[in-house]
């Protein structure tokens, strides 16, 4: 088994975020994206993972190197064009051979880990090799997907299912969805899906789907198996769920404290102070992460807030938020429910006449006091 991650896109839907960086590299409970979904395919104990990557390439690279902080031997495939998810599959031909692989969307982020859903799949698939005395006609998937009921199926491939839970039919977002069953990023194929990015033509959005070329294999009278997740799953590159993955996340985390926190400090519940990371004369209630290097001084950091590396947090309190590194927030009374990105300074100075004054890049938003 290998796996097939998707790393590129433009990211359109999170500027102004992804105008500087990779949608797979925002930083969640002061992680990246993508290290989640790398984690869970390494536990599942995959090893050989091949990455897509566009336009962003030289920064998803950097991040992950070979692979080998993850267990990993990554090898990268180039996309010249977003041509779609069933292209990827195109490109990516050489590398998996004829082997059986779990397709991941890098920018998607699920608490349920892969180790099960990939187990089921390959045991029902030798099963079918060597079928116990005595049992019906083996059913042999040829891939197998991952559902989440959705509120809003339109938004995502859906998909029908016989009462089985054998897939009948999928749609690529439907202005009608036949179900409120959204296909989640996260897909098990063996070597027939090769035949099937190949028959398929592009949608009317200009892409391949991976979706027709399941559709593809009900057509041609394979088993496509499914299994419905239980548990959150954030789609990061619809709208802006970022504060919500990180609250998420953060819910998960065990206190540590490995930065200095001083005698004037309080931390309450479940806080993560990193290493060279300073506390002084603070106030952070968890769940909370403090990131490397970052310095609190005379500030509150409330519950689900993510304080990335290389911060200073002066004079200020801070709740619900993400603020993704090296940056300064001095004197800037109460932020709440915000996102900075990199190298961003929020202050107050005494200058006159007293104003508001910015500096502020494209697709950004501000909601003043
Ligand atoms: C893609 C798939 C869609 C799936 C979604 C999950 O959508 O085409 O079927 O439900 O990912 O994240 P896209 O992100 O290309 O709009």
């Amino acid at each position: 088994m290998k796996a097939l991650v998707l790393s590129g896109g433009a990211g359109t839907r999170l500027r102004p975020i992804t105008h500087t960086r990779a949608k797979q590299l925002v930083p969640v409970a002061n992680k990246p994206v993508l290290f989640y979904g790398l984690e869970a395919i390494a536990s599942a104990g995959i090893k050989q993972v091949g990455i897509i990557v566009g336009d962003t390439a030289a920064e998803i690279q950097a991040a992950v190197g070979d692979g080998s902080g993850f267990g990993l031997e990554v090898t990268y495939m180039r996309q010249e064009a977003p041509l779609g998810l069933a292209h990827c599959v195109l490109v990516a031909r050489d590398f998996l051979g004829d082997d059986d692989f779990v397709m991941y969307l890098g920018d998607n982020l699920l608490q349920q880990d892969l180790a099960d859903f990939v187990a089921r799949f390959e045991a029902q698939r030798a099963r079918a090799i060597a079928p116990r005395l005595g049992e019906e006609g083996p059913i042999v998937p040829s891939a197998q997907i991952l559902l989440k009921r959705v509120d809003d199926p339109q938004r995502f491939g859906v998909a029908e299912l016989d009462t089985t839970g054998r897939v009948t039919h999928l749609v690529e977002k439907p202005t009608v969805p036949p179900s409120d069953l959204a296909l989640v990023g996260v897909y098990l194929f063996d070597a027939r899906i090769h035949d099937a990015v190949a028959a398929i033509e592009p949608s009317a959005r200009g892409e391949l789907e991976i979706t027709d070329a399941i559709q593809w294999l009900i057509d041609e009278g394979e088993v496509v198996l499914s299994e419905i997740l239980e548990g959150w799953w954030i789609d990061m590159g619809k709208l802006t769920p970022l504060l919500e993955a990180n609250r998420l996340l953060l819910e998960g985390i065990e206190r540590r404290v490995d930065g200095d926190v001083d005698s004037e400090s309080q931390l309450h519940g479940r806080v993560v102070v990193e290493a060279g990371a300073r506390v002084v004369r603070s106030h952070i209630r968890g769940p909370a992460v403090i990131g490397v290097g970052t310095e609190v001084v005379d500030s509150y950091v409330g519950p689900f807030s993510a304080i990335g590396p290389g911060c200073l947090i002066q004079h200020s309190e801070i709740e619900h938020s993400v603020v993704m590194g090296t940056s300064r927030v001095v004197n800037a009374g109460r932020i709440e429910d915000s996102l900075l990105g990199y190298d961003v300074e929020v202050t107050r100075s005494a200058r006159r006449p007293r104003a508001t004054r910015l500096m502020v890049g494209d697709h950004c938003m501000l909601d003043l006091l």
